[in-house]
């Protein structure tokens, strides 16, 4: 049955009935559905818009209805409209004619735009302890490897000397700026849309402010027009785990790159690894692999909603129904990732000597050496370009800066002397940056405590 009865003549053909309905897809918002129309039904009693009496029996009703849903007792029919319908449906059944006045002085169209704000809200709240979890481990992790020496890239070329630690700080300030942004839309989510009705409000004495102080929201919304047409949260959410999915995939590529033999810095948990069905030698990475794939449905979804509302004119149009599928992907795609994710790098295997030995090729203290001689007198670009020199030498020669003796050193620039060694060293390379931000282990540690804490409960 329909809630639309009345002008209509027949009922919907079945096969457009499935088209047009949304159960499918909205029946996980029951529990915010029934905490909205418990808070509105109190609302409507209180204003003496229903009676004492009716109000406490749909009150009960709206309970025992949430009550057999989670204890299963009561199942979803999935030939409802979508859950809304079901619910009120539910209620007339068992309750009898109080039922009929819970949708007095509402829409379905606040009513959606309610439901949806409520269970964003909860999946912002769900995700942001996941987030920290993370943050977590990675702040372990870098402290762990406060020294490890690595190398950095730009271009995937050798770069500089880093260490480990440091590198995984940097996702770790990816992901406070992923929990920064959910708490922001969070905010913005946080204004309730019911009473804006269908579009214009209402005749009747509602309290807004009451039903809106009551679900948690920080106050009603402005505009009864905007009430029901907006969904900027839900894009707003979903631009936000877009880029949780674009740090995620990051650090799963480079997670991938890491664990190949041609790099070998890392080596995942067997746990979080898989096989080859034919190549017997094959351990790979198919948790990061995914984690990457994965991003592409998230920003997807976000392409997708944004799609939907870029030509609806103002207020609800059928279109606007297309909005959960999208948003509730996103956010079950970025939770399954980040539940497989943060476990692969917490038991994930370092394996520092290679990082070490990968540094010692690429002449990544080409800089230094540069430093070495500004810090005798030399302009850096002078230096720049006799440090450049020496490195083709190198090559030349097939050996390294280390390894270059002094004499050659001084034909290419008379300012060196034995202390270049010292200065190219890695560990000095790497235990000088000690200016804010920069990878020095004292600095790493430093800050992974500072992150740590940031996240601790
Ligand atoms: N299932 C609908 C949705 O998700 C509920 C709102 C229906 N409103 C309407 N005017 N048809 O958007």
């Amino acid at each position: 049955m329909k809630l639309w009865t009345g002008r209509f003549s027949k009922e919907i053909d079945p096969k457009t009935n499935d088209f047009n309905s949304s159960i499918q897809f909205d029946s996980r918002m029951y529990k915010e559905d029934i905490t909205g129309s418990m808070a509105h039904a109190a609302m409507l009693g209180a204003q003496g818009i229903n009676s004492k009496e009716d109000t406490d029996a749909i009150l009960a009703g709206l309970q025992g209805i949430l009550e057999d849903l989670e204890s299963g007792a009561l199942a979803i029919d999935p030939n409802a409209e979508d859950i809304h319908t079901f619910v009120e449906q539910t209620l007339t059944e068992r309750i009898g004619s109080a039922g009929k006045r819970l949708h007095t002085s509402r829409s379905r169209n606040d009513q959606v735009a309610l439901d949806d704000r409520l269970t964003l809200r909860n999946e912002c709240d769900a995700l942001i302890p996941q987030l920290k979890e993370l943050i977590a481990v990675l702040a372990k992790q870098a402290a762990d490897h406060a020294e490890d020496i690595m190398p950095s890239y730009t271009h995937l070329q050798r770069a500089q000397p880093i260490v480990f630690g440091h590198h995984l700080l940097a996702y770790a300030e990816m992901f406070l700026r992923d929990i920064g942004r959910l708490e922001d839309a969070r905010k913005r989510m946080n204004v309730s849309p019911l009473g804006s009705g269908a579009l214009a409000g209402t005749t009747y004495d509602i309290d807004r402010e009451m039903t809106a102080k009551e679900l948690g929201f920080d106050g009603p919304c402005h505009n009864s027009l905007d009430g029901v047409s907006d969904r900027d949260f839900c894009i707003e959410f979903a631009a936000a785990l877009s880029l949780i999915m674009v740090h995620l995939s990051r650090f799963a590529e480079e997670v991938c790159l890491w664990c190949s033999w041609e790099f070998k810095f890392i080596e995942l948990d067997d746990a979080f690894s898989t096989g080859s069905s034919i190549m017997p030698q094959k351990k790979n990475p198919d948790i990061a692999e995914l984690v990457r794939g994965k991003s592409g449905r998230v920003f997807g979804d976000l392409m997708g909603l944004l799609t939907v509302m870029k030509g609806l004119p103002l207020a609800y149009n059928k279109d606007m129904q297309e909005d959960k599928e999208a948003v509730f992907d996103a956010f079950d795609t970025v939770k399954m990732c980040l539940t497989a994710f943060i476990p692969m790098i917490d038991t994930m295997t370092v394996l520092p000597e290679n990082m070490r030995k990968a540094a010692a090729g690429g002449f990544i203290n080409a800089t230094d050496c540069a430093d070495y001689l500004v810090g005798r007198g030399l302009p850096f670009r002078d230096a720049y370009k006799c440090t450049g020199e020496l490195v083709a030498l190198c090559i030349e020669k097939g050996t390294t800066l280390e390894d270059l003796p002094l004499e050659e050193y001084r034909q290419v620039c008379d300012l060196f002397e034995e202390g270049v060694y010292d200065a190219i060293s890695l560990e000095r390379c790497v235990s000088q940056r000690t200016c804010i931000g920069a990878p020095a282990p004292e600095n790493v540690r430093k800050e992974a405590a500072r992150v740590a804490a940031l996240v601790a409960e």
